[in-house]
């Protein structure tokens, strides 16, 4: 006997098909193996700026269609989820059309580049049905999500402090040449967007509350960089090469923050650490399998930190594999990510950090931003 399954699929749209681009399309066309139940992406429509682009990676990545503009997309009616993984100064305009025509937005991270538009943005989201989410992944690790989970224990008492840089060797070399990331009008700040935003995401997803001061700096370490687009011509690098903050949260954590997008031999060199009367918590995104946890309990004489491997006693790894060790990466962490979108599409029922929870984290960037300028303490 055979029998067709029910169908539960949803149209998907993905706009942009760089680095982002090609991590939703690979979560999409994951989730529902991965996960086994749920709503089943259907790649419909990839756009991207050339129609020659947008062809290749429609065929590379799965879709039936392309296009090369963005409305086509939104306007879609074979489209429920719009993915937006362009560079930062389009989010707004692509995610207020998309709710506007009835769709959920996963959108990558930073909202946009001005405070203004994020606050759009989370206001479309508030008068539409569609669903919302904003990239920051690195709350969706299982290691991370289980920290949260000792954390609501009292595994380490009540949290006192956080303390989190996140470093990268992407701009580290001068003489890479200019890009979009540079400039202030395309991408809004430079480290504070594109990666304090990051570290934001985790404080508040850790302490389960929100930044509400801070005093932040800025450095910009190259001030010129070469124009790809004119031999010998050089274009000025005019948003943040490093970032760094003190904080104080809602709840009385205090702590410090920080980004470079121009440290060498940091890759990908998110670290944090949460300190609390009970006990310690370690983690770093270059081994983003493991945790370090030391608690009073443990004797200090012949005790050090402990690692805790993430295994399928962490969920959702057991999604993933059968058995620990084997280790879960950046594309399993994006279809955790997509399969929290899809569930609260599903039920109908809360993600977080949809756009509101997004603009919380867009106003500590803004208050580190506005900070940075007048050298003073700034409430969010
Ligand atoms: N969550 C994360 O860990 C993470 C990592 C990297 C980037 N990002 C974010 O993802 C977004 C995209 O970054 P990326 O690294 O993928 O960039 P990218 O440069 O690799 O890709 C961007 C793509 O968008 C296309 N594009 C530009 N304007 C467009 C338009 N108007 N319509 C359609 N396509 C357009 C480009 O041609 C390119 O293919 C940014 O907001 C960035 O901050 C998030």
């Amino acid at each position: 006997m055979s029998s067709s399954v029910k169908d539960k699929s949803i149209g998907i749209g993905v706009i942009g098909t760089g680095f982002m681009g090609k991590a939703h399309s690979i979560a999409y066309s994951a989730s529902a193996s991965v996960f086994g139940t749920g709503l089943r992406p259907r790649l419909e429509i990839v756009c991207d700026l050339s129609p020659e682009r947008a062809s290749q990676r429609a065929t590379d990545l799965g879709f039936s269609r392309y296009s090369d503009t963005w409305r086509d997309v939104v306007e879609d009616d074979q489209v429920h989820l719009v993915s937006i993984c362009t560079p930062n100064d389009t989010h707004a305009e692509i995610a207020i059309a998309a709710l506007a025509a009835g769709k959920h937005v996963w959108c990558e991270k930073p909202m946009s580049t001005t405070l203004a538009d994020s606050t759009a943005m989370a206001n479309a989201a508030a008068s539409s049905a569609g669903k919302t989410i904003v990239g920051y992944n690195y709350t969706k690790n299982p290691a991370v999500t289980h920290a949260r989970r000792l954390i609501d224990d009292g595994v380490i008492g009540r949290v006192s402090g956080f303390f989190c840089r996140y470093d990268v060797d992407n701009e580290a070399d001068g003489n890479r040449p200019w890009s979009w990331r540079m400039s202030r009008a395309q991408s809004g700040t430079g480290s504070n967007g594109d990666v304090l935003s990051h570290v934001i995401s985790v404080a508040h997803f850790l302490t389960n509350s929100s930044i509400s001061r801070v005093v932040g700096d800025y450095t910009i370490v190259h001030k010129e960089r070469a124009d790809s687009q004119a031999t010998g011509q050089t274009k000025v690098v005019d948003n943040d090469d490093m970032v760094a903050a003190l904080i104080h949260f809602e709840n009385g954590v205090k702590g410090h923050i920080g980004a470079s997008r121009v440290t060498w031999g940091r890759k990908c060199g998110l670290r944090w650490e949460l300190h609390g009367t009970e006990g310690t918590i370690i983690y770093d995104q270059e081994r983003l399998n493991e945790l370090k946890l030391f608690t009073r309990q443990d004797n200090p004489a012949t005790d050090g930190f402990r690692t805790i491997l993430t295994g399928p006693l962490h969920e959702p790894y057991a999604a993933f594999l059968p058995n620990g060790g084997h280790s879960l990466g950046y594309m399993d962490v994006k279809i955790c990510e997509l399969h929290d979108l899809l569930s609260a599409i599903e039920a109908k029922s809360q993600v977080w950090p949809s756009f509101s929870d997004g603009l919380k984290i867009e106003r500590v960037m803004d208050a580190v931003d506005r900070s940075a300028q007048t050298n003073k303490w700034v409430d969010v």
